[in-house]
Parts: C-alpha cells; structure tokens; sequence
C-alpha cells in the first residue's frame, strides 16, 4: 500500500461543514487514483464501478469482492485523499450485524478509510451500530441507485412537499445516527438547500446544487469516457472517448501496414547491436 503523507482524515471532513467545498471524485484504479489524488479531498470507491467498468445497466449486481478489490487498486494510488469504499446492494441492508460484517472486512481488506451506504430512516439504526464501532458511515439520501427497481428508475427526488419533507426526515435521522458525511443525490436545489442546513454535518451533492457543502461527481463523466448517456448535472470537463478511439485507430493503422514497431521501439534492430543468432 501507498504511504500515506499528511492525508485527510474523516475527521477533517467532517469540520468541513460549510467551509471550503468538499471536492470529492469516484475512482476505481490505481493508476486513476494516483493521477487524482493531489488534487482532491475524497476518492469515493463507488458501486457506479458495475455500471462504468463493467457495463451492467444499475449497480444491483456489484459484490463485495469486486469492491474490495477495486478498494485495494485505489489505496495503491492514494497518498493523500481520504478514501470511502461503497458497500454495495444486499451486503448491509438485512441487519446492522450484516452491515458490520460486510464493512469491517471492507476496512480490513482494502485500508480504506470509511465506508459508504445508501438510506434514510430506514438505515439509521445500522449507521449508529457502524459508527458506534469504529466505522466511519458516509451518508447517502435522494436519489439512490441501488433501490433503482424500488424508484422505478433514476428520477429526481423530492419533487413534491410530501416527498420533500420525508428526504430532509432522512437526511437528519443519517445525521443524528452519526454519519460523518452526507452525499445527497439527485434533488431539486430548495431541498439540498434545506438538508445542508438543517444536518450538521458536511452534505456533498451530485445533481443536488451548489447549495451541498461539497461535490462528487463519476470520474469518467467528466472526462467525457462514459459516453452512453450524459445526466444533466454532469459537466464535461474533458472528450477522451474520441481521443483513445483516435489512437487505437492509429496504432490498428499503423500495425496493419507495419509502420509500427520501428527500429526505435526493437531490441537488436540496429546493425551491430545483437549476437549473430543466424549464421550464413
Ligand atoms: O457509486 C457512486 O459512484 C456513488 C456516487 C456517484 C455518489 O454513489
């Protein structure tokens, strides 16, 4: 593993309620990890991986082990961001004592500094259980992914006062069970702006409005490398699709008319420089 030098701590997050805005970004590899890490304060291991890596539709199908591996990659790559491993669907929701066990091997298993889990009222027992035993829980209200089937699709939450009402219910009750943080997916601004003050802990939004206490976003939206679909709260900050697509096509190109490799990239191509292997 990584050493890790003057990293962010839960603890520091947690003070960050607002100050300066949370920067926090998803991340699943080593190597994206360890271009990242500097410049941000949270890489989130996110169940999106099942979605972005792997091409399933929702992230129902993400195990534990895939995130404990993908956990591990990061941690590689990480000096200095905080790292927050998702615990992915079935794996805490039964029980607080099936939450334990699933997050304390995550902990375990990858070095990772907290972990994740979607649900409001409903999860509040299980966060205190968790944060009562040394487990830093990262809140997750509004949209959640992994209760997709339940929402009937990934839609805006909070629309009407009713709905309103029982999401800001939510985010307190993940608050007062002592989450450190708050992620607040996909609600109109009014909402995440009556959450961030009614919680007293830091709230990160994702589609939920500058009014969050910090932002997440999926690392490969922003860089333009999911290009299935783009929500709109998501901000491009980069095209890579085209620019691989463009090298692959170069490098298929250029191994198909022998134009790659060339004598810079060979060992023993230039006169002189290899043993005689032929004789003659
Ligand atoms: O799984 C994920 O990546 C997430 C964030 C987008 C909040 O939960």
């Amino acid at each position: 593993m990584t050493k890790r030098k003057n990293a962010v701590t839960v603890p520091d997050l947690a003070a960050r309620k607002g100050g300066t805005p949370i920067v926090c970004l998803t991340a699943y590899t080593t190597p994206m990890a360890r271009i990242m890490d500097a410049h941000v304060d949270v890489m989130l291991v996110g169940d999106s991986l099942g979605m972005v890596l792997y091409g399933m539709d929702t992230t129902l199908g993400v195990s534990v082990d895939m995130m404990i591996a993908h956990g591990r990659a990061v941690m590689r790559g990480a000096e200095h961001a905080c790292v927050v491993v998702d615990l992915p669907f079935a794996s805490y929701q039964e029980s607080p004592a099936a939450a334990y066990r699933t997050a304390a091997r995550v902990m375990q298993e990858t070095g990772c500094d907290a972990v994740k889990l979607e649900g409001g009222v409903e999860m509040a027992e299980t966060v205190a259980f968790l944060a009562a035993r040394g487990i830093p829980v990262m809140g997750h209200v509004g949209l959640k992914p992994q209760s997709v089937k339940a929402m009937g699709g990934f839609a805006v939450q909070g629309k009407d006062e009713d709905a309103a009402r029982r999401l800001i219910a939510d985010a307190k009750a993940i608050a007062a069970a002592g989450a450190f943080t708050l992620v607040v997916e996909g609600t109109m601004e009014p909402v995440a702006r009556a959450i961030t003050s009614a919680v007293p802990i830091p709230t990160i939004g994702i589609g939920a409005s500058a009014a969050c206490d910090g932002q997440v976003l999926v690392v490969d939206d922003i860089l333009g490398l999911f290009a299935d679909f783009t929500p709109k709260f998501v901000k491009r900050y980069a095209e890579l699709a085209p620019e691989i697509e463009a090298a692959v096509k170069a490098y298929a190109d250029e191994v198909r008319s022998r134009a790659f490799p060339g004598d810079e990239h060979c060992f023993g191509a230039k006169r002189g420089t290899a043993p005689k292997l032929i004789k003659g």
